[in-house]
């Protein structure tokens, strides 16, 4: 099993590529990025993170040989490759800016990788997350239960976070899902969140659960205030959990950014989506019963990733 992180110079990509490695279930995993160059000197960071995250493997105690590299020769006949490239939002720079270059960038991506891994999974990290998902499936070529993105997995895992804080109770025994786009727009969905069973609203008032859910949306936003950076810890950790999911054929189901041709009303557009997670990628989208409210609000979340995806293909064709 032979699994590859780009952007794996960066923060997310290592820490996906070292959640990988300890969690030992592939062979190698390849960290790719690109060059930096600073005056005379060129740094690999790539190079740098992989050699220095093989060198925890005897503290861990992972066989996973960690690999870094620039040159997509080396990801070869990759089992799932793993996005997480791009470019932060820089002074000047506009959302219309950030969105094209952002866009060109996973899409030189992904052609690089599928052509030394044509039949490979990918699994999209970067922002804005559902439109860039879609840019890969488009350049990859792959049926679309290959390509997905990862969103919902780190949603969920921050909602359960935060009740588990409030019910002083154990993460591992929240169940729960949230909808919809990654963006303030996203649908936690409180009907399917259950405390080892137990609908979480028998245990919670309706206040505090609200609650919960408006800082679940802005969950992102609250760690860039923090640390003037997005997360990387839970995002790269739950990219490695899809992957995972995938390597070993568990049949997790797991909130993901899956292509959707009229599944919860939505056609021809990526969104999270509760997935079957297996061999090959995404075996099965659940279309789970909404009601009224929870269908307006996917909606809602839907149409804002509509509105991102034809910003982009105005840029593209203007
Ligand atoms: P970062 O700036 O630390 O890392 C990005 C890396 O991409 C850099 O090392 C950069 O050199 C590399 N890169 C840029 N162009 C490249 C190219 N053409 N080929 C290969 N590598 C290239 O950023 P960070 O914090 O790791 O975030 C990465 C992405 O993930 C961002 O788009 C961020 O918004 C997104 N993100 C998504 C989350 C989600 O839930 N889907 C959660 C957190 C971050
Ligand atoms: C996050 O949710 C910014 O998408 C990034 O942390």
């Amino acid at each position: 099993m032979k699994i590859t992180v780009v952007g794996a110079g960066g923060n997310v990509g290592s820490a996906a590529a070292l959640t990988v490695a300890q969690r030992d279930f592939a062979n190698e995993v390849v960290l790719v990025d690109i060059e930096r160059k600073d005056g005379e000197k060129t740094f690999y960071p790539s190079k740098g993170r992989a050699l220095d995250q093989w060198q925890t493997a005897s503290i861990h105690g992972f066989d996973t040989r960690v690999k870094g590299t620039v040159d997509y020769a080396d990801t070869a006949n990759s089992d799932i490759c793993i996005i997480t490239a791009g470019v932060p939002r820089k002074p000047g720079m506009s959302r219309d800016d950030l969105l094209s270059i952002n866009a060109n960038i996973v899409k030189t991506v992904t052609q690089n990788l599928v052509k030394y891994s044509p039949d490979t999974v990918i699994i999209v990290v970067s922002n804005p997350l559902d439109v860039m998902t879609y840019v890969a499936w488009k350049a990859s070529g792959l049926p679309a239960e290959k390509v997905m993105g990862m969103a919902g997995i780190l949603d969920t895992a921050r909602y359960r976070s935060f009740l588990a804080e409030e019910l002083n109770v154990s993460p591992k025994d929240i169940q729960a899902l949230i909808l919809g786009g990654h963006g303030d727009t996203m649908v936690p969905l409180p009907r399917y969140t259950t405390v080892s069973g137990i609908p979480v609203t028998q245990l919670i008032s309706k206040e505090k659960l609200d609650a919960i859910i408006e800082r679940t949306k802005v969950g992102g936003g609250e760690l860039v205030g923090l640390m003037g950076t997005s997360a990387w810890f839970a995002p790269g950790a739950a990219a490695a959990q899809m992957a995972e999911a995938i390597a070993l054929d568990q049949n997790r189901i797991f909130p993901c950014a899956a292509y959707l041709t009229g599944q919860f009303g939505v056609n021809e557009l990526y969104s999270g989506v509760p997935v079957k997670l297996g061999k090959g990628g995404i075996k099965e989208i659940i279309e789970i019963e909404l009601d009224a409210d929870e269908q307006a609000l996917m909606d809602n979340s839907c149409a804002a990733v509509r509105g991102v995806l034809e910003d982009l293909q105005r840029i593209q064709n203007s």
